[in-house]
C-alpha cells in the first residue's frame, strides 16, 4: 500500500520540490497552502489548506487531512518565513509573529496529527529547521532563534516518540535559492547608530543569496530521509555546513571572525 505524505508549505520552494519528488517517487502526497484553489490544478498531487497563524485551521487539518487518507505515514513540516533586519530596530510584534509561524504553527500542527501517529503505533516526523538552527548570522535573529527553538524542541521530541515507533529528524539547509527572500518580512524601526551596519547587512544577505545552491538537494535529501528506517536526527544539506558546524564547537572566534569579515566585505 502507498505511503501517505504530508508535506506543509508545498506551494513554493523546498516544499513543492519535496511534495513533486516524493510524488514521483510513488508516495501519496497531500499538500498544504493558505491559499490551496490558487495552486491545486497545476500541480500532480492533492492540496490542502492550512494556515499555521491561525489555531481554527490547524484544529480543523484532521478532519480535511484524514477525509483524503485514511492513515499518515510521514509528517514534513516545511512552511515557514524569514524575518530579516538589525535584531534592535525590528519591531517585537514581528519578532513574535515569526516565533507564531516557524515555532508554534510547527509544534501544533504536529501536536495535531501526533494521536494518529501514536495510535497506529508508526510514522516520521521530518522538520525543515535551517543551518541558521544551530549557527546564527547577522540579520537573522528572530528568524535563527525560532530554528535554533525548534531544533531543541524536536530533539526532545525524537526520545519521547521512540517508543512508538514514531521517527523524528530535522533537515537543516543552508542557502538555496528559492522565494523566501521574496516572501521575507523587514519592517524596521530605524535607529540611526544603525545606519551603516544595515546598509553592510543588506549587501551581506544579497550575497548570501546570490551563493544559493539548487534546492532539488533539499528535495533528495528529504527524500532519502523518508526512505531510511531510522533517519539520524540531524541531516545537514549544503556545502560548507559541516566545517561550520565543527568551527562553532571547537573554534567559535575563528567561526565568529568569519562571518565578521564577510559582513565587513559586504
Ligand atoms: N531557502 C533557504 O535557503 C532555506 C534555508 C534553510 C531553511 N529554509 C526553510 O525552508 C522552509 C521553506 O522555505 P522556502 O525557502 O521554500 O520558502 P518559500 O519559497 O517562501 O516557501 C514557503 C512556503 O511556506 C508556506 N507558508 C509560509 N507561511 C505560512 C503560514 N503562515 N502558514 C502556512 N504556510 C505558510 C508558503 O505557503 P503559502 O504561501 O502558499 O501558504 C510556502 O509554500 C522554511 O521553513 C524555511 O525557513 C529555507
Amino acid at each position: 500500500m502507498k505511503q501517505n505524505i504530508l508535506v506543509t508549505g508545498a506551494s513554493s520552494g523546498f516544499g513543492l520540490l519535496i511534495a513533486n519528488k516524493l510524488h514521483q517517487s510513488g508516495y501519496n502526497v497531500i499538500g498544504t497552502s493558505r491559499n490551496p484553489e490558487k495552486y491545486a490544478s497545476k500541480l500532480s498531487f492533492k492540496m490542502i489548506a492550512l494556515d499555521l497563524d491561525s489555531d481554527e485551521s490547524i484544529n480543523t487539518l484532521p478532519d480535511r487531512l484524514f477525509k483524503e487518507i485514511d492513515k499518515l505515514d510521514v509528517l514534513i513540516n516545511n512552511a515557514g518565513f524569514l524575518v530579516t533586519g538589525i535584531a534592535e530596530e525590528i519591531p517585537i510584534e514581528l519578532g513574535r509573529k515569526q516565533f507564531e509561524t516557524n515555532f508554534w504553527g510547527t509544534i501544533k500542527v504536529t501536536n495535531a496529527v501526533l494521536p494518529s501517529l501514536r495510535k497506529q503505533k508508526f510514522g516520521k516526523i521530518i522538520t525543515v529547521g535551517s543551518i541558521t538552527g544551530l549557527v546564527a548570522f547577522p540579520n537573522t535573529s528572530y528568524y535563527a532563534s525560532s530554528k535554533h527553538a525548534l531544533e531543541g524542541y524536536f530533539k526532545a521530541l525524537r526520545y519521547e516518540l521512540t517508543e512508538f515507533n514514531i521517527r523524528v529528524a530535522m533537515i537543516e539547509p543552508g542557502s538555496f535559492k528559492t522565494n523566501i527572500m521574496e516572501n521575507s518580512s523587514t519592517t524596521l524601526n530605524r535607529i540611526e547608530d544603525y545606519d551603516a551596519l544595515r546598509s553592510k547587512s543588506e549587501k551581506y544577505a544579497d550575497l548570501i543569496v546570490e551563493q544559493g545552491e539548487d534546492p532539488a538537494m533539499v528535495a533528495e535529501k528529504v527524500l532519502k530521509v523518508v526512505e531510511t528506517e531510522n533517519p539520524k536526527f540531524r541531516n545537514l544539506v549544503g556545502k560548507g555546513l559541516s566545517a561550520l558546524i565543527t568551527l562553532q564547537h571547537f573554534a567559535y572566534g575563528m567561526l565568529e571572525k568569519a562571518i565578521l569579515k564577510q559582513l565587513n566585505k559586504a
